[in-house]
C-alpha cells in the first residue's frame, strides 16, 4: 500500500472537510480584461476546463488600458480583483495582457489567491515554438513601453532576436467589428513590416483582442510565420495550477459563465460572441470604482 493510501485511512477526511473542499472546487475562476478581449481568454478556458465556472468583468468604461499609465492600471486592477474576490473567486486569470505587464506583480504580491497573467506563458510557447531564434511581439503602447515580453523570452532564451511594435489603432478597429476590412488590412501590413523584414518566424500576439484578427495577421504573416496566442497558453497555465492546487472543479460539473461589464454592454460584444462561439447570456452591469481589493 502506497504511503499516501496509507495516511488517507490513518486520517480519513471528515464529512465537513470534504464538503468544504467540494465548495472550494465549485468556486468560479474571476477572469478580467479591460473590456471585452478578454472574452478570448475566456473562450479558451471554457473549451480546455469545461466543467470550470467562470466569472468575468471587463471594465468597459474605462477602456482602453493601453495608453494609460502603470499606477492607473495597479489601481484598476486592485479595485476589480477586490469584486472578484468578492464574488468569491478561487484564482484570478488576468486576460489582458497591459494589465498583465504593469500590475501582475502587484496582485500576486497582495491577493490571497493564485493570480496567472497572460505574459509569461505567451513566453514560454512562443520559446517552443521559434526555430531561428527571432520572435516578433505585437501589445498596446503600455504592453510594449513596459518590456514586459522581452524580459519574460530572455528570461528562458537570452540570445533571442526580439521585435516589438506596439499597434495602437487595432483594439479601436477589433472593437468597431473591422475583423475583414481593407483598413485593418492597411494596419496589419504596416505594423508588420518590421519584424517581417527581421526575419521572425514567430509572432506573439500580446493583447488578448488580437486573436479576433488572427485571420488578417495570418494572412499578411504568411504560412513561415507561427502566432502565439495568450488566450490558449494562459487557458494551459490555469489548467496546470488548479491541478496543483487541488482547486480544479468535479468533472461532472458543467461550467456556468458568467458576464459583467462596468458600462452598458455595446455591439462589440455581439461581434466577440460571434467570432468566439460563445453563448454570454444576460450580461450584468457591475461598478467597481473605489472598490477595495479584499486583501
Ligand atoms: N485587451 C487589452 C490587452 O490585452 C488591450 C485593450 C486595451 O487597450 O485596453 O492588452
Amino acid at each position: 500500500m502506497s504511503a499516501s493510501v496509507l495516511t488517507s485511512v490513518r486520517n480519513p477526511v471528515s464529512p465537513d472537510t470534504a464538503r468544504a473542499q467540494h465548495h472550494a472546487r465549485l468556486r468560479p475562476i474571476g477572469v478580467f480584461d479591460s473590456g471585452i478581449g478578454g472574452l478570448t481568454v475566456v473562450s479558451a478556458l471554457h473549451r480546455l476546463l469545461p466543467s470550470e465556472n467562470i466569472f468575468y468583468l471587463g471594465d468597459t468604461a474605462r477602456v482602453p488600458y493601453g495608453g494609460k499609465s502603470a499606477a492607473t492600471i495597479e489601481r484598476y486592477s486592485l479595485e476589480i480583483s477586490g469584486l472578484l474576490l468578492a464574488e468569491g473567486a478561487k484564482a484570478i486569470v488576468v486576460a489582458c495582457n497591459t494589465a498583465s505587464a504593469l500590475a501582475l506583480g502587484r496582485l500576486q504580491e497582495t491577493l490571497r489567491v493564485p493570480v496567472v497573467g497572460v505574459i509569461a506563458p505567451g513566453a514560454r510557447a512562443a520559446i517552443e515554438a521559434t526555430r531561428n531564434g527571432r520572435v516578433g511581439v505585437i501589445g498596446t503602447k503600455a504592453t510594449i513601453a513596459s518590456g514586459a515580453y522581452e524580459r519574460a523570452l530572455r528570461q528562458l532564451a537570452p540570445d533571442l532576436q526580439i521585435t516589438a511594435q506596439a499597434c495602437p489603432l487595432l483594439v479601436p478597429l477589433i472593437e468597431e467589428g473591422l475583423l475583414e476590412d481593407a483598413l485593418t488590412e492597411q494596419h496589419v501590413a504596416r505594423y508588420l513590416e518590421p519584424m517581417l523584414g527581421a526575419g521572425i518566424d514567430t509572432l506573439i500576439l500580446g493583447c488578448t483582442h488580437y486573436p479576433l484578427l488572427k485571420t488578417a495577421l495570418a494572412r499578411r504573416a504568411g504560412p513561415a510565420v507561427h502566432l502565439v496566442d495568450s488566450a490558449h497558453n494562459c487557458a494551459l497555465a490555469v489548467q496546470r495550477l488548479l491541478a496543483e492546487s487541488a482547486l480544479a472543479a468535479p468533472d461532472e460539473n458543467s461550467g456556468l459563465l458568467r458576464v459583467a461589464l462596468t458600462d452598458a454592454s455595446d455591439s462589440f460584444l455581439r461581434v466577440a460572441e460571434r467570432a468566439l462561439g460563445l453563448d454570454v447570456g444576460d450580461v450584468e452591469l457591475r461598478s467597481v470604482q473605489g472598490v477595495h481589493s479584499a486583501v
